[in-house]
């Protein structure tokens, strides 16, 4: 199994983790992930790390209120075809620091007097930011947490950051790829093989890993396992199903079978302050681990109703109208226009980097729609 190569001090998180293993044995690479985004006091997250310009990643909403401006519309067709009912939930989870629920609500949409607005984020660092307004939760509402109405779930790139295990195929069979400590060298973490009752995975699941990655994938192909997306999803859908609606998900997509076929450090990738970081093992704590999402695996909890990308979305949804309407309205007042004109003129670039079919626009948009009880 491979390992990190490491210059910088592991630190705290890291002697943590290590002690931890020293005493009870290797962890699951999602045992490690968790740990690692979401440990209290020292995970990335829990630590305020995240999407924003002067923070870690761009997001879609942090490109600018475009997006939320879109969604807003979108909303708002998705609340005429339920019949404009008098109360609707909207659950935004994996919210961040809330920058698409403020774009979404100073778009005005028409279904805004119906609106019960909720952020979901577990991390409580980034509740600080949240407009007012909405409902703030750190976990997933059941439905009796919830006003009456239909509900719309979205999520924008939550789900590449839910804990996923990894397997491997050897000769031997699949096997689960985890993380433990070098024992010969100096303490620091390294990936290994995590010892399961019969060495490999039982049978069922070496049917399962066989048929993601399909039967003549290469030995030493590696693969996520979202357990925690298909378990989140499954939540999703059950309140959608139960109250009519929708959950829409948007993020970086691929097959178990493409992912497969790629070298796993291609679609786990690691980022902080605007840049991609180093090996996922090397300082836990320090930056976003983040996966492809196996779309397969999605479509294996319920079979979508449609599946987009975020440009084909975007584009079905009005953007294009909304950045000509930008356009007259700078053409119309330009820079005198004030705060609302500067952000109409910067439509046009907003829209590009939105749509772009290797960047942004290339993002996969998945759709699941439930009629009303
Ligand atoms: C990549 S950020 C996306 C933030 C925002 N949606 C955006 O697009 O800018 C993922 C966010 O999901 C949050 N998160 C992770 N697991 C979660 C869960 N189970 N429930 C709610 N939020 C979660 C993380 O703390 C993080 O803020």
């Amino acid at each position: 199994m491979s390992t990190q190569g490491s210059g910088d001090p592991p630190g705290p998180l890291a002697t943590l983790l290590a002690e931890h293993i020293a005493r009870s044995g290797p962890i699951g690479f999602d045992t490690y992930v968790a740990a690692s985004l979401y440990q209290p006091g020292l995970g990335f997250y829990q630590r305020g790390g995240g999407a924003g310009r002067r923070r870690d990643f761009i997001t879609s909403p942090e490109v600018g209120p475009l997006f939320g401006r879109v969604m807003a519309g979108a909303l708002d067709r998705w609340w005429v075809k339920m019949g404009r009912p008098t109360s609707m939930v909207l659950v935004e989870v994996g919210a961040g620091p809330g920058t698409l629920a403020r774009a979404m609500r100073a778009a005005a949409p028409q279904c805004a007097g119906a609106l019960h607005h909720f952020l979901v984020e577990v991390a409580e660092v980034q509740w600080t930011t949240h407009p007012e307004g909405v409902t703030t939760l750190a976990e997933f509402p059941r439905p009796a947490d919830l006003p009456p109405g239909p509900v719309v779930v979205l999520a924008n790139e939550l789900l590449d950051n839910l804990p996923f295990a990894l397997v491997e195929k050897t000769p031997a069979g699949w096997v689960e790829v985890g993380v433990g400590v070098e024992q010969i060298q100096d303490g620091s973490l390294v990936l290994v093989e995590v010892p399961s009752p019969n060495g490999t995975l039982p049978a069922s699941r070496q049917a399962w890993c066989d048929q993601r990655a399909g039967d003549d994938a290469p030995m030493g192909a590696r693969l996520p396992v979202h357990h925690e997306a298909a378990a989140w999803l499954g939540d999703a859908l059950q309140l959608a199903t139960v109250r009519g609606g929708r959950v829409v998900v948007f993020d970086y997509m691929a097959t178990s079978a493409e992912l497969a076929r790629r070298p796993w450090t291609e679609w786990v990738r690691t980022y902080s302050e605007q840049g991609r970081a180093g090996h996922p093992l090397e300082i836990p704590g320090s930056c976003d681990i983040t996966t492809e999402v196996a779309i397969d695996q999605l479509a294996l909890v319920a079979d979508p109703v449609r599946v987009w990308t975020q440009a084909q979305f975007l584009t079905h949804h009005g953007i294009a109208d909304l950045v000509a309407e930008g356009d007259a309205l700078w053409a119309e007042s330009g820079i005198c226009g004030g705060r609302e004109v500067l952000e109409a003129g910067s439509r046009r670039s907003e829209a590009d980097a939105l749509t772009a079919s290797e960047g942004l626009g290339g993002f996969t948009v998945v759709d699941w729609e439930f009629p009303l009880p």
